[in-house]
């Protein structure tokens, strides 16, 4: 899969370098290219952004150097729509099921707006070429989208094949298909200070540690993620 950022600050991404999404760089699964929004500004002071029309508090990002930057990438894509992932607040919130979704793709580009956002007619231009996703992590606000596409970055790239050593591990997590929060997990000493490893899971009797888990999973979601229980519960 290829994916490229742009923003205003590519150090905020180097974080993709490291860990799994490093090393699934280094072995060719993934491919991460970070651009400099700035790069394509052509005043002395890179200017990126300007005074909303209309008025108001803030600034608006100008519409060009997204443009020309984008432009510069969907030459080199290898799809002839790729999506374009805009992390914002006002978007549709990220989850799970999206993740697997946007893990299908060939080629994922995410573009981190600061300010108060980037001009309204840089989306009509980017809806002709590209398939727009206006994506948000949660309904609280950041100050410009380089944590949330690290999120995202984060939890579809660990669902590309390959880069998740142990593909089981993708399969009893939070969030997968039966829509409950994980079973707690404990691991040696079996008493440490004055907590003990609950007996069940030392009897070595699979098919009561799997019900203790189910419970436990269950009772999780029901006092944690009212939200989750409900669905979960009409999913039976
Ligand atoms: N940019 C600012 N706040 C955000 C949020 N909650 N999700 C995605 N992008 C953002």
């Amino acid at each position: 899969m290829r994916i490229d950022v742009v923003s205003i600050f590519p150090e905020y991404l180097e974080a993709l370098n490291i860990s799994l999404l490093g090393k699934a760089q280094d072995s060719g699964l993934l491919e991460i290219n970070v651009h400099d929004l700035r790069d394509h500004t052509f005043d002395r002071h890179k200017t990126v952004d300007d005074t909303p029309y209309g008025g108001g508090a803030g600034m608006v990002m100008k519409p060009e150097p997204w443009a020309l930057t984008l432009e510069g990438i969907l030459e080199q894509s290898p799809v002839e729509r790729p999506v374009l992932i805009v992390p914002t607040p006002s978007g549709e919130v990220f989850s799970q099921p999206g993740a697997y979704e946007l893990a299908e793709s060939e080629h994922l580009i995410f573009a981190c707006g600061r300010y108060e956002g980037i001009d309204e007619r840089m989306f009509h231009w980017a809806r002709e070429r590209f398939d727009v996703r206006l994506m948000s992590l949660g309904d609280y606000v950041l100050n410009g989208g380089e944590v949330a596409a690290l999120a995202m970055i984060e939890a579809i790239g660990r669902l590309v094949p390959g880069v998740v050593g142990n593909p089981e591990s993708l399969v009893e997590e939070s969030h997968s298909d039966d829509g409950l929060l994980e079973y707690p997990v404990y691991t040696k000493p079996s008493s440490w200070r004055e907590y003990e490893v609950p007996e069940i899971l030392l009897s070595g009797d699979h098919a009561r540690i799997a019900a203790w888990r189910k419970e436990q999973q269950a009772e999780r979601t029901r006092t944690r993620r009212p939200d989750l229980w409900t669905k979960h519960q009409n999913m039976a």
